[in-house]
């Protein structure tokens, strides 16, 4: 599962479409933890979908990254300012690799 506390031991290594991502980073074989309130671990992602499907305010569209051992295809949260905090998407992920944030 993603590491929840990750924000004190990880540092934001860069950003893309305005979303964080936290390093380590080493393309496009690690990719880090992705967003600020709507985390998604993309080195654990199995593109599983059930968190695309999940959230009823479609925070989540996919994000292909090609290369990537773990899966090539990942829950990119481009609408991460309308999440609405329901925690779906978290409780639906098979690899726990989703952590939400309220502040
Ligand atoms: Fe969507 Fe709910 Fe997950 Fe926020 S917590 S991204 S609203 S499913
Ligand atoms: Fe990935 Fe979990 Fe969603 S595996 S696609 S974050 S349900």
């Amino acid at each position: 599962p993603i590491d929840t506390g990750f924000k004190s031991k990880r540092q934001i290594a860069g950003q893309f479409r305005g979303i964080n991502v936290w390093g380590p980073l080493d393309a496009p074989g690690q990719l880090g933890i992705w967003g600020t309130n709507v985390c998604v671990d993309f080195d654990i992602c199995v593109a599983d979908g059930a968190c695309i499907e999940a959230c009823p305010v479609n925070v989540y569209e996919w994000l292909e990254t090609p290369g990537h051992p773990a899966s090539e295809k990942k829950a990119f949260m481009a609408r991460e300012k309308d999440c609405i905090f329901c925690l779906a998407c978290e409780n639906v992920c098979p690899p726990q690799a989703i952590k939400i944030f309220q502040k």
